[in-house]
């Protein structure tokens, strides 16, 4: 996101380079910055992963992984080039030997000495994996800069998450560290900033006197699939709420930053976050809502229960879908909800913003229409369309005054157009040195303590959890989340009046 772009080649080091993250997100990123030019000259990316394989075999799975995601199909001289880049190195992350070969052989293959180390690995190595690092000194800083990137999620809970941060902080500067959340890559989401602060025309509008409440969706088709073993030590609650919603409701609460460098932008975010009203544990059944997927049908195919899947304990309450209802106690948004919820194996894979407005003042067509006018509502789209509406009533033709929604449409792409995945935008903040998009720990910090009283409350519940079927919204006991009657879930971006 900075404009101060520098162009030095790196080594970039991924841990935990044969895994799903790497296979699926970042090797095809890395790809994509090669087809677009821009990876710097120079740049080396080392895979580490423990299986011994030779550097052909690697190319040949690296091959394969861009195959499998290229958007125009792999372009054969650009991934000869993209070849020439790469080395891979076999090693086991709790072996201190491993780091002292690792500096050896960067240092005899030449590599370009301003690294950026990705642990793309189990979230219980990070701890180890950088205090391994750091013991043999991969982070002293005269010979180039040195930057650690780590996934989410960064903790379990408050607690680990501030033990995390104290281990690390041993060994590494805030500055060294690039926490991420993939989310924060998407397009539309960086066109969020654009739209509220470069657009006059709203910000008088975007405060409790015009808005109603506030939605921010994140559903999936997909179940959990082969990641039950992580997923079941994690819910929704943890997996999307506390990292991807819980930032993507920052951005669309927070002050203009000074400007739009990284310790501007974060310090508005983390006064939102410090904002939300703390959740009473007397108040968790009335702000928060879980469930777990029966059987159902998602896009024609039988799919089985959560509790049947593979390495989910027959007794598991882990919720797959969950809701949330929070305040955020300053001047611009006291008394006006934000609604949370995700859900794995719903009804369709779509994330979005809902803005709804408050009614007009007083309901002059009402006697014509007999019904109450709708409010206006601006949706964001975040995927599969990045997109941006605003819902207005106009009147319909004919001799009748009967109205009708409709939306003025500022989308970005077209619904068929291929989309920059975010992770290309982020690996190459990284190596740029921009930090506004990556999370600092004070954000890390004060979103656990958003969630940690349902957490806690869920933790000792552990008799019953509701279900929904798949490929349903979710369950119904959501909605009474709601302050309102006439607040329901929004599910779709075409204009449209209650659904549920
Ligand atoms: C990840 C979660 O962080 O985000 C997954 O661990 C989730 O459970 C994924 O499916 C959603 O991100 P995206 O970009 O695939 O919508």
């Amino acid at each position: 996101m900075s404009q101060e772009k520098q162009q030095t080649p790196c080594t970039y080091v991924i841990f935990g380079a044969t895994g799903n993250l790497a296979r699926l997100k970042l090797i095809p990123a890395l790809y994509h910055l090669e087809v677009s030019g821009h990876l710097p000259e120079g740049t080396r990316i080392v895979g580490i992963g423990r299986r011994d394989w030779s550097l052909d075999f690697w190319l040949s799975q690296v091959r394969e992984m861009v195959q499998h995601k290229a958007r125009n199909g792999l372009d054969e001289a650009v991934f000869q080039r993209f070849a020439q880049r790469l080395h891979y190195f076999q090693g086991n992350l709790e072996n201190p030997d491993m780091y002292r070969n690792l500096q050896h052989y960067l240092e005899t293959q030449q590599c370009p000495t301003h690294h950026a180390y990705y642990l793309s690995v189990s979230p219980a190595l990070f701890g180890t994996t950088v205090q391994l690092l750091g013991q043999t000194g991969a982070f002293n800083q005269d010979l180039g800069w040195r930057r650690v990137v780590i996934e989410k999620p960064f903790g379990y809970d408050l607690q680990s998450a501030k033990a995390l941060h104290h281990r690390i902080s041993h060994y590494l500067q805030e500055d060294q560290i690039y926490r991420i959340d993939h989310y924060l890559g998407k397009g539309t989401i960086r066109n969020l900033l654009v739209f509220r602060f470069a657009n006059v025309m709203l910000e008088p509008l975007w405060n409790r006197n015009y808005i109603d409440h506030v939605q921010i969706t994140h559903s999936e088709t997909l179940t959990v699939g082969s990641r039950a073993a992580y997923y079941d030590t994690a819910g929704a609650l943890r997996d999307m709420i506390q990292s991807h919603l819980l930032q993507v409701l920052t951005l669309v609460a927070m002050e203009a930053p000074a400007s739009m460098e990284a310790e501007a932008l974060r310090d508005e975010k983390v006064k939102v976050l410090r904002s939300i009203r703390k959740i009473p544990l007397s108040a968790v059944h009335g702000q928060a809502y879980r469930a777990q997927y029966g059987g159902g049908v998602i896009n024609g195919k039988a799919v089985k229960a959560y509790l049947d899947e593979d390495n989910v304990p027959s007794d598991s309450v882990t919720e797959t879908y969950a809701a949330l209802k929070l305040y955020i106690d300053n001047w611009r948004w006291a008394g006006v909800p934000f609604y949370l919820r995700t859900g794995k194996a719903l009804a369709k894979g779509q994330s979005m913003v809902s803005i709804c407005f408050k009614n007009p003042p007083k309901q002059f067509f009402h006697s014509q229409q007999l019904q109450q006018m709708h409010p206006n509502w601006v949706l964001i789209g975040i995927q599969p369309s990045d997109c941006l509406k605003m819902e207005i009533t106009v009147k319909q033709a004919g001799l009748q005054m009967f109205t009708r929604q409709t939306s003025l449409d500022a989308s970005l792409h077209a619904d068929n157009e291929a989309k920059i995945d975010a992770y290309e935008e982020l690996l190459l903040d990284i190596i740029e040195g921009d930090r506004s998009l990556f999370l600092r720990y004070d954000e890390v910090e004060n979103a656990w303590r958003v969630i940690e009283p349902v957490l806690h409350t869920w933790a000792i519940e552990r008799d019953y959890i509701p279900s929904y079927p798949a490929g349903s919204w979710g369950p119904k006991g959501s909605s009474r989340l709601f302050e309102q009657e006439t607040q329901f879930w929004r599910h779709s971006m075409q204009p449209e009046y209650r659904q549920d």
